[in-house]
């Protein structure tokens, strides 16, 4: 029987991070790596197996310009007004998060490697029922937090972003992605300044499980 050590594998799951501010835009990010990781999320479990997933991984630089600028357009002035409000509700953690979340929208062309995970959606009708989206959106997350841990276990970070989801014909047109294709997210990914993450705060367990009723 395979046995784990579980020091390790709980503070990767403890502290694999939404990655901004500290990720070294400035180190090149071998190929390898990226197709390793994502080789890994492979393993995730899909919805009737049917692993729709497709990965595009943008280097070059003027693309990275232009996906970028998508993602400014997504951003707006939401995190702006976001910040704003939760520093006048006094929730520091929020603020905390919006601030690097700006950061991050205004060097995301700086990233070396801007990973868009993608699912076949070709088959699923705009009226289809809440379960087959449900079916679609968690037959890829589970992939994509798989290839985020892969990335942190070797010294990268990566954040999960979708605000430029609204341009993502854009980006579709940009990077030749077909239409059947659902863009899902939108990680920049890096090797990380320092390794030494933490876990965040959260409500503990008890707070938040219903034992045999709600
Ligand atoms: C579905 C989803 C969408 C997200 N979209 C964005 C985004 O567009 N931009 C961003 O900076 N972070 C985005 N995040 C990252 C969250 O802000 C982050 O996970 C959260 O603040 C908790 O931080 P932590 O992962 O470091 O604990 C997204 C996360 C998820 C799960």
């Amino acid at each position: 029987m395979t046995t784990f050590d579980l020091a390790t594998t709980d503070a990767l799951l403890s502290t694999t991070r939404a990655v901004r501010k500290r990720l070294d835009m400035d180190r090149p990010v071998e190929r390898s790596v990226i197709m390793d990781c994502i080789s890994l999320s492979q393993q995730a479990p899909t919805g009737s197996n049917k692993q729709g997933w497709r990965w595009v991984v943008v280097t070059d630089a003027e693309k990275r310009k232009v996906i970028a600028d998508c993602y400014r357009k997504g951003v707006g002035d939401y995190l702006v007004t976001a910040k704003a409000a939760a520093e006048d509700r006094g929730a520091s953690q929020d603020a905390r998060v919006f601030d690097s979340a700006q950061f991050l929208a205004d060097r995301m062309q700086d990233a070396p490697v801007h990973v868009i995970p993608c699912i076949e959606a070709g088959h699923i009708a705009a009226d289809a029922p809440r379960r087959a989206w449900i079916g679609l959106g968690g037959s890829i997350f589970p992939a994509i937090w798989s290839f985020q841990l892969a990335l942190r276990a070797r010294g990268l970070g990566s954040c999960l972003t979708t605000l430029h989801l609204s341009y993502d014909k854009e980006i579709s047109e940009l990077l030749g992605i077909p239409d059947t294709m659902l863009q899902i997210a939108l990680l920049p990914v890096a090797y990380t300044k320092g390794t030494d993450f933490k876990p965040a705060k959260r409500p503990p367990a008890e707070e938040i499980t219903h034992w045999e009723r709600w």
